[in-house]
């Protein structure tokens, strides 16, 4: 079927499509991008294999050995498109104030003649000699009423098979559709067009990047990149930063959160969702498993990325992970800290930016002690330790990354695609700090909980484009995803306080956590991955209102005593070590958090300012 019809070009609408404004804007964007083919995705298995097989044959992507990951593919990026690029992406809202100072902006009719209409617009003619792949998905279990759909229209056969694996995608999301149901456009270009004839490359892409959103008409158009980050659009750019305006709009949140379950061994569950910035440990946090002296506890993954938040008519806190797998990184992740997304990694999956194997497996930095003898590296150029050893050439990039179906993890919660979500009994913020930020501290009020998020810093990682371990706020771990203006998003977070106990319902308490704090000798004191689950411990037995605490100057933490080290050897002077508060250090920090509220002064809440104030004062004292 073709409708409607277009000069020179079938748009090849399955009979199964019905919703005329979607087969008309694909019409749209088929003749801006003068697209040579359009193909509608189905989301099959058969259409999977296909597209891998076509990715094969163009080089893409290379096929592993089936004896050692069955169906599993490495693609190796340009290497210049290895991480998100945070200066190339916009907030196109109608007013500069609405976007805020942290994100970039441009006036959307500006943006909108340099990327459509204008006469040199990128996508004109961007997709000539390409096929247009029409991927339908929804972000959240389909159906969900807390789920929402997007559809992406993408010149990348890789953007095409990573959405299969990252969302519900294919024809489930068009039947949920219908002919009329409301949907984010979102259109991705790798933005380097094919004359007749050329040959094309690996891994198409431009040095020219834009990564739009336009929060009021809820769209996102693409530029130039193939990575992840910037290219699988229902990801940070819809389920965090178009999302979160929608969030703001409809009373709801969309964080840059992990959600877990965790059982007690009595059989008690509870939720919580933990906010960390990228490359942070999410996904190791939410595969977590507890030590050998805490025998009896269980963890679940409900999501390990993003959460979708809207208040339930008990005044609860309901959340959905909006994605269906996990698009991680890949160094440092090995059987001892992570074994069950090395477990996931086993079958069906697509490494991109990792090392190949002689004997066509897959390696990266961390996999383990001893390296290989001989690799090809992400740049596919001979890789061996003793040249590692000389030119410090890394096999795998920083950030490379595995695209994974949540279905391949063994600990997966049997609620993940819940569509009425989980309760949240507990949110936990964290970022990467050598030093100044104890190990757990917990909120006294949701108030105190709000300031602590807010003013959270990190340093910074190989996720981003940029430099790397260098601190900057990055509040709620929201800093590059958020849609709107900060501060709008930091009183959003403060009236949902009045909403939940308007509808009479419990508020989750707040944590705020640092795992990375380092000794005299460089090292990380804390040891981390799975010993994590003591605090986690202490942090529900603060729940259920048995565990003790200990009052300092911004919240309550436990002492030594009080949490559980049955197998771990972490004496009372360690334990010192990562939960000090040094004066001297919270001072600095708090020029650090004044200087942060002056970049956000347009619509910060009082009541911030108020908390600060209060923490100056009993510093001071
Ligand atoms: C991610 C990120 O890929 O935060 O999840 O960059
Ligand atoms: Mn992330």
């Amino acid at each position: 079927m073709n409708r409607p019809a277009m000069e020179g070009l079938r748009l090849n609408v399955p009979a199964y499509v019905k919703h005329a404004r979607l087969i008309a804007w694909v019409a749209e964007v088929a003749a801006l991008t003068q697209a040579s083919d359009v193909y509608w995705c189905d989301g099959s298995q058969a259409e999977y294999d296909r597209l891998c097989a076509q990715l094969v044959e163009a080089g893409t992507f290379k096929r592993l050995n089936p004896e050692l990951r069955a169906n599993s593919y490495l693609a190796c990026s340009d290497p210049s498109d290895v991480a998100r690029v945070e200066d190339r992406t916009y907030i196109c809202s109608e007013r500069k104030e609405d976007a805020g100072p942290t994100n970039n902006w441009m006036a959307p009719a500006e943006m909108r003649q340099l990327l459509q209409s204008g006469d040199q617009a990128l996508f004109k003619g961007a997709m000539r000699g390409r096929t247009l792949y029409v991927v339908p998905f929804s972000m959240g279990p389909l159906g969900s009423p807390i789920a929402h759909i997007g559809v992406e229209l993408s010149d990348s056969p890789y953007v095409a098979v990573n959405m299969r694996i990252m969302t519900r995608m294919g024809r489930g999301a068009l039947d949920v559709l219908g002919e009329n149901g409301q949907f984010v456009p979102c259109v991705h270009t790798v933005g380097a067009p094919l004359a007749e004839g050329q040959q094309d490359v690996a891994w198409p892409c431009n040095s020219t990047k834009y990564i739009v959103h336009y929060p009021e008409t809820h769209e996102i158009w693409s530029y130039g990149s193939g990575y992840g980050g910037n290219a699988l659009l229902g990801k940070k750019c819809f389920a965090l930063r178009i999302a979160s305006t929608m969030g703001r709009d409809q009373g709801w949140l969309a964080e840059h959160m992990l959600i877990l379950g965790v059982t007690s061994p009595e059989g008690k569950k509870r939720h919580l969702a933990a906010a960390f910035p990228s490359a942070c440990g999410k996904t190791n946090f939410a595969m977590l498993i507890p030590p050998a002296g805490l025998n009896g506890w269980k963890v679940t993954t409900i999501g390990d990325d993003i959460a979708w938040i809207k208040p339930g008519p008990d005044g609860r806190l309901y959340a959905i992970n909006p994605e269906a797998g996990y698009f991680g990184v890949a160094p440092g992740t090995n059987t001892l800290t992570n074994f069950n997304c090395m477990a996931s990694l086993t079958h069906d999956v697509i490494f991109t930016n990792v090392a190949l194997t002689d004997d066509g497996d897959v390696w990266w930095e961390g996999m383990s002690d001893t390296p290989p003898a001989h690799l090809i590296d992400w740049q596919g150029k001979d890789w061996t330790p003793a040249i590692a050893k000389e030119t410090g050439a890394k096999a795998a990039h920083p950030n490379a990354r595995f695209t994974v179906a949540a279905l391949n993890n063994p600990v997966l919660d049997a609620e993940w695609d819940n569509p009425a979500g989980v309760a949240i009994d507990a949110f936990i913020f964290g970022g990467r700090r050598s030093t100044t930020v104890p190990l757990v501290s917990e909120a006294r009020t949701w108030m105190e909980g709000v300031y602590m998020a807010a003013t959270m810093g990190s340093e910074t990682t190989a996720a981003a484009a940029g430099q790397q371990g260098v601190v900057r706020r990055d509040p709620f771990a929201m800093l590059p995803f958020c849609g709107y203006n900060m501060s709008d998003y930091f009183q959003h977070w403060l009236d949902m306080e009045h909403k939940l106990e308007s509808l009479g319902g419990q508020l989750p308490k707040i944590f705020c956590v640092n795992w990375f704090r380092k000794g005299p000798d460089g090292k990380f004191v804390w040891p981390g991955y799975g010993e994590n689950m003591r605090v986690l411990k202490w942090m529900l037995e603060r729940v259920e209102g048995t565990g003790k605490a200990e009052e300092h100057l911004f919240g309550l933490s436990p002492g030594y005593g009080d949490l559980q080290w049955d197998g771990l050897d972490f004496s009372p002077a360690q334990f010192e070590q990562v939960t000090n508060i040094d004066k001297a250090a919270w001072k600095a920090e708090l020029e650090l958090h004044t200087a942060l509220f002056e970049q956000l002064s347009y619509h910060l809440p009082a009541e911030l300012q108020a908390t600060k104030a209060q923490i100056e004062a009993r510093l001071a004292d």
